[in-house]
């Protein structure tokens, strides 16, 4: 659970990277991050991660029993290099259910970070007795994602048509992709 981090994991150019939870100290470090965010990318985020006064809120009210927000941080100097979190509902009826939801700063993809935060996310995940891990791609903009997601065993489940709007106006699907766990498995 959070007690297993932080854990040091190296990036496909050696770059030594550390997984943490996030912290309210973090506060303006995520706002530098999520700046750095193409903005035709920052259009789909649910929450405007560039809003100080939306951060501070966010920081100061996060319940880590809901949810679990772990930043890659780069060792040598502490700046964020990626983040993901899960979201938990208190409602037993899905509390077997997370909903995950990662950003890499766009310098610092295809070294595997996404792949390292997607798996460590599972096994997070199953320490925490969950049942199932959903994660969400708009198509034709988060088909990369989508694509790492499917490599580490997510399959798609649904699709809502035209649930989307993109920042054009444009219409785009959602992809509803599920990885379903099982509690005596892992994959480390
Ligand atoms: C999707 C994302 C998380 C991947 O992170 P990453 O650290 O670059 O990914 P990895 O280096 O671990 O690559 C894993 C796999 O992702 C896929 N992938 C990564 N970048 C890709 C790209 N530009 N185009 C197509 N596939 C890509 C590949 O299948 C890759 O496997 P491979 O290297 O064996 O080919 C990152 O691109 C991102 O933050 N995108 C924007 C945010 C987003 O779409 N979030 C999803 C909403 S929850």
């Amino acid at each position: 659970m959070m007690k297993d981090y932080p854990k040091t994991i190296v990036a496909k150019d050696g770059t030594l990277v550390r997984l943490r939870p996030v912290v309210k100290a973090d506060e303006d470090a995520l706002r530098k991050f999520f700046a750095q965010i193409p903005e035709e990318e920052q259009w789909f985020l649910r929450e405007n991660m560039t809003d100080q006064e939306f951060l501070r809120k966010w920081l100061n009210k996060m319940d880590y029993d809901q949810v679990f927000p772990i930043v890659a941080v780069k060792e040598d100097d502490g700046a964020i290099l990626a983040s993901i979190t899960l979201y938990r509902s208190a409602s037993p009826a899905i509390r077997h259910v997370v909903h995950l939801r990662i950003m890499v700063h766009p310098e610092y993809r295809s070294l595997r970070l996404g792949s390292w935060l997607i798996l460590d996310s599972v096994k997070l995940s199953m320490d925490l007795g969950v049942e199932k891990v959903i994660a969400e791609f708009v198509a034709g903009v988060e088909d990369a994602a989508g694509a790492a997601a499917a490599k580490l065993d997510f399959q798609q489940e649904g699709v809502l048509r035209e649930y989307v709007k993109d920042r054009q106006g444009k219409y785009r699907d959602l992809i509803i992709m599920v990885r379903n766990l099982h509690k005596d498995w892992s994959d480390f």
